[in-house]
């Protein structure tokens, strides 16, 4: 999709800097926006925020809600939904899963992208909710899921906000990825 729009965010500037080094491999670097913000606090109208801090150094400084302010986008009417697709990989492992954990995922992969909370699907609620103050009328929402997060998420995905939800299983037969249309 030549002519798409992307931005990539994440909290993590590590992580963005890694994202940026791939976008620079696949000669996409100059079809993607980078910005570091919490969920999707960093956007207003489809926009990067003004305040949203973007590590291409385009735009500067803040995430538009603090990351523990209630995850609510003061976007919401229709005209200022504008996203056409929001994907996400979020952190979804739970920390009571900790111990049970491969060492090399546990002992080497930061915390911040693997942890959800206790249960592991505590952010899909904020997400699901800031998706819906950003997508357009059948703008499609599409998450990846922990291996036990489906009985908590898909509920949360309902009228009358949401429709044509999708689960897609993984090879080993479990529920891994979640879709939905926005209404
Ligand atoms: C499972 S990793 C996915 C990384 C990469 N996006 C991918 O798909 O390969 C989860 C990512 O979520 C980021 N993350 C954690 N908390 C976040 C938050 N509150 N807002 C935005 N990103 C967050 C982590 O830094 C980590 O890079």
């Amino acid at each position: 999709m030549p002519h798409a729009t992307i931005y990539a965010t994440d909290i993590s500037s590590a992580a963005l800097v890694v994202a940026q080094r791939n976008a620079k491999r696949h000669s996409v670097s100059d079809r993607i926006h980078f910005l570091e913000c919490n969920l999707l606090d960093g956007f207003i109208d489809g926009r990067a925020a003004p305040a949203g801090r973007s590590v291409l150094g385009a735009q500067h400084a803040t995430p538009l809600l603090g990351k523990d302010a209630p995850h609510e986008s003061p976007v919401t009417s229709h005209q200022s939904r504008s996203f056409h697709l929001i994907a996400s990989n979020p952190p979804y492992i739970g920390r009571r899963e900790a111990t049970t954990l491969m060492r090399e995922v546990r002992d080497h992969e930061p915390e911040i992208a693997l942890y959800g909370g206790e249960e592991g699907y505590e952010f899909y609620a904020g997400l699901i909710a800031q998706s819906a103050a950003h997508l357009k009328p059948s703008g499609i929402l599409v998450l990846e899921l922990g291996h036990n997060s489906l009985p908590a998420v898909h509920p949360l995905l309902d009228a009358p906000t949401w429709t044509n939800v999708a689960v897609t299983n993984d090879l080993a037969g479990i529920p891994r990825v979640l879709a939905a249309e926005r209404l």
